[in-house]
């Protein structure tokens, strides 16, 4: 993260949102501004443009699109059996507390300051979720919750989408372990995290890898899906399914083979504590 600067690679998330070949997030344009607000809002007027921009992201916008399908699907069904609580990790631009869940459901947002001055600075007020600003791996992610209301008794559905690369490993076992003191049995985390299955085109390794560092959030860790079920296992979360973009649902229209060119290597671990 560039000190005192919100998270660029939330805005780019959000912004793929937009341009998502199908659903599409109607908030994103409200919480992105700059150059990046005005190909959202291009597109929109010129939907040809759409396809440009799928190509020139390199599969981006397919790859976020088939990842917040994924995820949905995983909070529709959470909800569906009766979760009321919904914690997002490293919210971002994610603009689900006004898109997918209702009144019945408590959003809570944690992120860093930073990137949680400015959403809150362009989001509605009506409908907003509790903001709990915490830095990982500095800060107490399970004493925070606590102070916001947040209720470790009560079932939870933790998304943790598009952070887990950018922390350090040891950031990323603390950030688990207090998630796990306020987890329910029964609760249910959605996680993504990327492996060392790089880009088909070995080349574009290096893209991938300077790109993330010009945004100032370089990536830290990958792990394996067993390294991965391993951690879970220890904090007491019981892996259901761990699966790829190839095999993520296509309902926001992200195509897999896209998906896969820059960032095929990032999952969707979904677990649920026992
Ligand atoms: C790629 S964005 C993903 C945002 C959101 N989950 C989404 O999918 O739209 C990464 C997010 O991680 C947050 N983040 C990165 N490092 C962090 C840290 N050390 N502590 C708290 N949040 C952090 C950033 O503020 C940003 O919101």
């Amino acid at each position: 993260m560039r000190e005192g600067k919100p998270s660029l690679t939330a805005a780019i998330v959000a912004a793929a949102r937009a341009i998502a070949p199908r659903r599409r997030d109607p908030h994103a344009s409200n919480l992105i501004d700059g150059p990046l607000q005005g190909v959202v809002r291009a597109v929109a007027e010129r939907p040809r443009l759409r396809e440009v921009c799928r190509r020139a992201s390199l599969g981006l916008v397919d790859h976020i699109a088939l990842r917040t399908a994924a995820i949905d699907a995983e909070l529709e069904a959470a909800i569906a059996d009766g979760i009321t609580q919904v914690v997002l990790l490293g919210a971002g631009l994610d603009a689900r507390a006004w898109r997918s869940t209702g009144p019945e459901v408590r959003v809570f947002e944690v992120d860093h300051p930073d990137t949680q001055r400015f959403k809150r600075s362009r989001a509605p007020s009506i409908g907003a979720p509790t903001y709990v600003p915490v830095r990982f791996g500095q800060e107490r992610v399970a004493d925070a919750l606590e102070n916001a209301g947040h209720d470790a008794d009560a079932r939870s559905f933790w998304i943790w989408e598009g952070v887990t690369m950018y922390l350090p490993r040891a950031a990323v076992t603390d950030t688990l372990e207090q998630v796990a003191e306020r987890s329910a049995v029964g609760s249910r985390l959605a996680v993504t995290y990327v492996t060392d299955h790089g880009p088909p085109i070995p080349a574009l390794e290096r893209v991938v890898q300077t790109g993330f560092r010009a945004l100032g959030e370089g990536l830290e860790a990958t792990y394996r899906p067993h390294e991965m079920a391993a951690l879970m296992d220890t904090q007491g979360f019981s892996v259901v399914s761990d699966r790829g973009s190839d095999e993520w649902s296509q309902d926001w229209g992200g195509d897999p083979r896209w998906a896969g060119v820059l960032l095929g290597g990032e999952r969707l671990c979904v677990a649920e504590k026992t």
